[in-house]
């Protein structure tokens, strides 16, 4: 199982409900690291999308507690339990909050897109997997997208839980 997220310097990754920063590199990275995956996600997160349609290309999860949930294109669970069925290297974790906060533990590796930056009055954020010990072990330079800084980091959990 893994993670990806797009943090900032507060590990702020989300504002009213939307994304803080749309970087053209960034959605491209997000692109090519869960194209053919299955991507789980939250009922909110799926707002978030163009249309409020799933991604295309990927296998789509949508955590919701509504059993009345339906959505063209998507497998809906409703417990975390149920991804039990898929297999867990196939599983990319993509927010939002409340979906990395009960899986990230159970991740193997977080692919970060930092943004050197802060915003203010953020209501959603990220764990703090370095203060738990995950290791950084892959980065690239430090890239700009007009003006802003970023970078793609790679952490390892070092103790993923069952
Ligand atoms: N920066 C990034 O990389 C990134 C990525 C994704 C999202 N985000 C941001 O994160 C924010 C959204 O995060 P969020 O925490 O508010 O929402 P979320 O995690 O996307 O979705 C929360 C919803 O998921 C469902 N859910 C969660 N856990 C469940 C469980 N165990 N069983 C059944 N259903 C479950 C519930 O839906 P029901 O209410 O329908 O029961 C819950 O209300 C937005 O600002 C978004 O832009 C940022």
């Amino acid at each position: 199982m893994f993670i990806v997220v797009a943090v900032d310097r507060n590990r702020a990754i989300g504002k009213n409900g939307g994304l803080l920063y749309r970087i053209p590199h960034d959605m491209a990275n997000f692109r090519e690291l869960t194209i053919g995956k299955t991507i789980v996600y939250g009922r909110r997160t799926l707002e978030t999308f163009p249309n409020q349609k799933p991604l295309e290309g990927r296998r789509n999860v949508i955590l919701t507690h509504d059993k009345q949930f339906s959505c063209e294109g998507a497998t809906i669970i409703h417990s975390t339990d149920e991804l039990k069925q898929f297999p867990s290297r196939e599983l990319y974790i993509i927010g939002g909050a409340s979906v990395y906060q009960q899986l990230y533990r159970k991740c193997e590796y977080a692919f970060v897109t930092f943004i050197d930056n802060v915003t203010l009055d953020c209501d959603a954020f990220f764990p703090d997997i370095i203060a738990e010990g995950w290791e950084r072990v892959v980065d690239t330079p430090v890239l700009y997208y007009k003006g802003l800084p970023y970078q793609f980091i790679t952490y390892k959990n070092p103790n993923p839980v069952d």
